[in-house]
């Protein structure tokens, strides 16, 4: 038989994945580990693409998205991310995941660097991967609770970097950057010609604090920076897969003739959901911004009684926790909480290896799951800290 491509060796195992498929052979375990709302997409949405399935023909979109949702969305980015756009500059996209790797493919040559954070969501190594670039991990550090620090980054930068990857609130730390530290990291990229794809996939979900976007207040048709968001966390629509692109009008019709080439559109019934996400109530999804705000107040309350550390998260929708006293790494201690007490959670190696030291614990659970969850991880590092 002949052999796949290279490409497909680009992809390394994600740790999440290694951590369920342990977990489908222990009963009855509590799931800790993955990042997707247990909350039902909030039911004007789901009846909005209902209704608008059952009496229209469902035909293929447009590839840039459907003209009323890029307006849409062209409105909530201006108004609530402080980005100002026109539809023009809009690219509606499988979610976040489908938005970052057409900015990835738009703005990257095969070979050039592309600087990730360390921890960080392990799609994107992943990503640049496929896309024939290098991924250079950027070490965040726990000293200043996992912040960007754009200094640090020059220090990284060389002629072959082409882009750095800018996620927050951060998936895995829940850490917040420093908006003058973002200001600083565009004036780097401004002065050297480097592209900041900024992965804004929780933008509304900050807990204590107003969220400023690496793009706010900049002129998008000039700014080197392109934003993902998505649809998924926001409003508990994961499986409806849908996201959007914003950049300069030149790039996002690069971006639309990309995505017309690999995977035609979004479809067409969720992009009717999203526009009534957009279009709609919003209550539903402040319930569930303070559900996880609750939820992340009983997970550090919980960790705070037992004397555990963490890094207390400002937005997304998980804790770091500290283990680093227990004297084992992550994949050790993530294994041995799951053999052991059938808790499944993600290790920090799996974000990269400055994640190394800590637990990734997701409060997309139950609260009763969650504080079961913890009360058992506490006894276990009990248990090894002995
Ligand atoms: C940081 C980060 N970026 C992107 C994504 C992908 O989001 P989407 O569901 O919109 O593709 C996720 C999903 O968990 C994430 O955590």
């Amino acid at each position: 038989m002949p052999l796949p491509s290279s490409r497909v060796h680009a992809i390394p195992l994600s740790g999440i994945r290694e951590m369920m498929n342990l977990a489908m052979t222990i009963p009855d375990v509590l799931r800790l580990e993955i990042g997707d709302p247990d909350f039902m997409t909030p039911a004007a949405i789901t009846q909005a693409a209902t209704d608008w399935a059952q009496n229209n023909r469902m035909g293929y979109p447009p590839n840039a998205g459907i003209p009323q949702l890029r307006e849409a969305i062209a409105g909530k980015v201006t108004s609530i991310n402080a980005i100002a756009s026109k539809a023009e500059n809009v690219n509606v996209t499988i979610g976040a995941t489908g938005a970052l790797y057409l900015a990835m493919l738009a703005v990257l040559e095969p070979g050039d660097e592309i600087l990730v954070p360390d921890p960080g969501w392990a799609g994107y190594p992943a990503m640049v991967g496929l896309a024939g670039a290098i991924a250079r991990p950027y070490r965040l550090r726990p000293e200043n609770g996992f912040q960007l620090v754009a200094s640090d980054i020059e220090k990284m930068l060389t002629p072959s970097t082409r882009a750095i990857l800018v996620n927050s609130p951060s998936n895995p730390t829940g850490a917040l950057n420093d908006p003058q530290e973002t200001r600083a990291l565009v004036e780097l990229a401004e002065r050297r010609g480097i592209w900041i794809i900024a992965d804004e996939c929780y933008d509304q979900i900050v807990f204590d604090t107003t969220n400023a976007c690496v793009g706010a207040d900049l002129d998008l048709e000039s700014a080197p920076v392109i934003s993902a968001f998505s649809f998924s966390k926001t409003y508990a629509m994961t499986g409806w897969r849908l996201g959007y692109l914003v950049a300069s009008s030149t790039l996002s019709q690069h971006v639309t003739r990309m995505q017309a080439a690999s995977v035609a559109s979004a479809a067409m019934v969720s992009q009717m959901a999203g526009l009534a996400a957009l279009q709609g109530p919003q209550e539903p999804a402040a319930e569930m911004l303070s559900a996880y705000r609750h939820r992340r107040d009983v997970a550090t309350g919980i960790l705070d009684e037992h004397g555990i550390a963490y890094v207390r998260p400002d937005g997304a929708l998980y804790v770091f926790v500290d283990i680093r006293s227990s004297g084992i790494d992550s994949r050790d201690f993530a294994t041995g909480l799951l053999r052991e007490r059938a808790v499944c959670t993600t290790p920090g190696i799996a974000f990269g290896e400055s994640g190394d030291g800590f637990i990734r614990v997701s409060l997309a659970c139950s609260e009763a799951d969650l504080r079961e969850g913890l009360t058992r991880f506490a006894a276990f590092h009990r248990q090894k800290s002995v």
